[in-house]
């Protein structure tokens, strides 16, 4: 790939103006890199409603329009449903367009290939953005592993509880677009929300070569067929094994900004144990990371554990990225098929009864 960096602010699009948009839009409000120049969505609503933030942006009801228009473009922010993110960000590449795509990249490994394919063919970077690496308090976490102020790995938990009762308010229609994710066999929890989890799973303790799963499913009618209970466990290369629990608490009320999910990660070490205590919703009022050795808990108590921070974070990533050419991507389409295969993996295991599957085996 033969990317230069650009001498000047990049021009930006935003691809679907929908939920997240408004985390989304963080890096970019302010920025002195970047400028705004359109906005796409179907909906006229969306449309007017984010014409606000960028008033000199042009606003298109389609990509094919945006195209059609011969404005100058770079880059764009794709936040797009999942059923259309394979074939959506293809149409981007094809433009000419570098993308940084929301996750989960796409449904499978095949649609995952066409999309590196368009990258390359396109010379155009991808990136799967990834908030959770720009969590902050889970940056902590890793500083404090590798600094080696618990001992040595001994393994780690995952913990997330999915409720449906508090936080902001998610559109009927992004439901529909999750619907037909679950008649494909991608839930909410362990594919679209779970991605975060494999993600920040790869980035602390690297590649995974086993994995085991156990997917239950708690329907509510009406196709609301949720990926949950579920235990999946795997084995890092470096020996490190984890384990993440879902459990579902349709009524559990839990404070929070954005969505309702209570959420822990935990590092056992040899001599102590570090722990982010929540990410999305405010459960446990502790200092978001708390680290025990020798008897003593540590706790952090000023750092940005606002969720939304992370977007923010990620999205500035990306466009000094742009500018200056300094990466890593976190992540690169490379990278997210690595995400994606973990998924996939502990799909077959599931599939199979239990049994360890090989991330690079999966088809
Ligand atoms: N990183 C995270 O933590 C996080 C959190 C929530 C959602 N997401 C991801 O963000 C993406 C969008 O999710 P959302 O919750 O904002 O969904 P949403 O349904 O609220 O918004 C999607 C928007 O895309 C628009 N759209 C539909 N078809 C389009 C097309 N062909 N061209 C342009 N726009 C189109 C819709 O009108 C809608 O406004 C998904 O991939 C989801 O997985 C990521």
């Amino acid at each position: 790939m033969t990317f230069v960096p650009y001498d000047r602010p990049v021009r930006a699009a935003f691809v679907g103006l929908g939920r997240i948009y408004d985390l989304n839009m963080r890096a970019y409000a302010g920025n002195p890199d970047v400028e705004v120049v359109a906005l796409v969505d179907p909906s006229p609503e969306r449309r007017e409603q984010r014409q606000s933030d960028w008033p000199d942006a042009a606003a298109f009801p389609s990509v094919a329009k945006l195209a059609a228009s011969e404005l100058d473009i770079d880059a764009v922010e794709c936040l797009l449903p999942i059923p259309l993110h394979a074939d959506g960000i293809v149409e981007l590449l094809d433009n000419g367009w570098h993308v940084n795509a929301q996750k989960p990249l796409c449904n499978d490994v095949e649609a995952a290939q066409r999309v590196l394919d368009a990258a390359k063919a396109n010379d155009r970077v991808l990136r799967v953005m990834e908030n959770y690496l720009f969590y902050h308090p889970l940056r902590q976490l890793k500083a404090v592993v590798e600094a080696g102020d618990i001992g040595n790995v001994a393994g780690y938990h995952v913990k997330m509880v999915g409720s449906g009762n508090g936080g902001w308010d998610v559109p009927w229609s992004s439901f529909e677009w999750q619907l037909k994710q679950i008649e494909l066999g991608r839930g909410i929890m362990v594919f679209d929300d779970g991605w975060h989890k494999l993600s920040t799973a790869l980035w602390l303790f690297g590649p995974v070569r086993e994995v085991r799963a156990w997917i239950g499913t708690t329907s509510f009618g009406s196709g609301i067929d949720i990926d949950a209970p579920a235990m999946i466990s795997w084995e890092h290369e470096n020996g490190v094994r984890g384990v993440w629990d879902i459990t579902l608490a349709p009524d559990l009320y839990m404070r929070s900004d954005y969505y309702t999910n209570d959420e822990r990660w935990e590092v056992t070490g040899t001599k102590g144990y570090a722990r982010v205590n929540r990410i999305m919703a405010r459960g446990i009022q502790q200092p978001s990371l708390e680290v025990y050795c020798d008897g003593e808990m540590r706790g952090y108590h000023a750092l940005d554990d606002d969720w939304a921070s992370s977007f923010r974070d990620s999205g500035r990533h990306w466009l000094r990225y742009l500018r200056t050419g300094e990466g890593p991507l976190m992540w690169s389409g490379e990278q997210a098929v690595d995400v994606l295969r973990f998924a996939l993996a502990a799909y077959a295991s599931n599939a199979a009864g239990g049994i360890g599957v090989d991330p690079c085996q999966v088809i």
